[in-house]
């Protein structure tokens, strides 16, 4: 198989420094500590203060990004920020990013949406660009300001999304078999209503009706995209794989999107990959959507859980239905 020819060259990650309990939880919706952790196996999540925005938590990790890929912002050629909460409808968060990191003109700035999966299509995106030739770093990056799209009185989706962000660089690869060997990406736009904001588009602008009734916060059917989000990753785990001509036993690590542990435990078992490869902050930061897979993936890093050599594969979900899978070389 040819060498890889681009690679993930820098990771960085921020998570905003108020840390929201079960307990808390307890005190706002009819939930309790011991339902959301064995149901989810989450214990806190991060909330942004409401002057830190989408944008300021991925410059953040951004430039940490930067800094871990030892390059200086004008090394930028394209800024791709994934999230479903974009400080505004318009312009681009990438382009407030761009801004506060100091990247020059040069650079094109957009924004994407492919909801909690949005950081693997944004990789699969920004490694095309870099492959191209025609960009020399892609800054990708997966940040979510959930806490502002959550509605604080239905107890079967606050409890289960946080704050964060997550970012990468990608460069040429430099490493012989080394580097980003693929995604595998998919959409099943038949189930769009199962997991959805329904105001806020131009489908339901906001109205004073619109906001009374609350169209403005995600609306779940949990069981439904539960049992999808297993099907779904599991089969394009095996697409990757069968891809790359990779045995399971060769998988050094999985990330996969930190929704739900017992979503993971499943995918473990079925796919005869052993709990302990599969990399889970999830009970100290609930769901961040977009920023869950970079997220993970830094802190995985900076722990020593992916070393150099290591093959790693990336699993994601979200609305749309959106999924996917990645494999890496580090
Ligand atoms: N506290 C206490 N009880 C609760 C809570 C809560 N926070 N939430 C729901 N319940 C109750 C329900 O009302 C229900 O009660 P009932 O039996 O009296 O009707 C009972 O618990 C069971 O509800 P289920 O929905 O069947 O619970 P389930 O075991 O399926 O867990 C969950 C719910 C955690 C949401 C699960 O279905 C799930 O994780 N689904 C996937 C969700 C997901 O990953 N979403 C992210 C997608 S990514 C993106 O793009 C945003």
């Amino acid at each position: 198989m040819a060498s890889p020819i681009t690679a993930i060259i820098g990771t960085g990650s921020y998570a905003p420094a108020k840390i929201l309990t079960n307990a808390d939880l307890t005190k706002i919706v009819d939930t309790s500590e011991e339902w959301i952790i064995n149901r989810t196996g989450i214990r806190e999540r991060r909330i942004a203060a409401p002057d830190e925005s989408n944008s300021d938590m991925a410059a953040r990790a951004g430039a940490a990004a930067l800094a871990d890929a030892g390059l200086p912002p004008a090394a930028i050629d394209v800024i791709i920020v994934a999230t479903l909460t974009p400080d505004m409808p318009m312009p681009s968060t990438a382009c407030f990013v761009q801004h506060k990191l100091g990247i020059p003109v040069h650079a094109s700035c957009f924004d994407l949406n492919a909801a909690c999966s949005g950081f693997l299509y944004a990789l699969e995106t920004g490694c095309a660009l870099v492959e191209s030739g025609r960009y020399r770093h892609a800054l990708v990056i997966g940040s979510e300001k959930m806490s502002t799209v959550l509605d604080w009185q239905d107890r079967t989706t606050c409890v289960l999304f946080g704050d964060a962000a997550g970012a990468v660089v990608i460069g040429r690869a430099t490493k012989p078999n080394s580097g980003f060997l693929g995604c595998n990406l998919n959409a099943k736009g038949s189930v769009t209503d199962i997991l959805c904001i329904p105001g806020g588009g131009s489908n339901l602008p906001a109205t004073p009706d619109s906001v009374a009734t609350r169209q403005h916060f995600i609306k779940m059917k949990g069981r439904e995209v539960f049992k999808l989000a297993v099907r779904s990753m599991e089969d394009s785990a095996r697409e990757i794989l069968e891809q790359h001509h990779l045995r399971p036993d060769q998988i050094s690590c999985v990330i996969p999107h930190q929704a739900n542990l017992r979503i993971i435990e499943l995918i473990a078992e079925n796919l005869g990959i052993p709990l302990e490869r599969f990399f889970i902050n999830l009970d100290r930061y609930g769901n961040t959507s977009a920023a869950s897979i970079p997220l993970a993936l830094d802190e995985a890093r900076r722990a020593g859980r992916v070393r150099a050599g290591d093959t790693v594969l990336m699993l994601a979900f979200g609305a749309g239905l959106t999924y996917g899978s990645a494999l890496i070389r580090l």
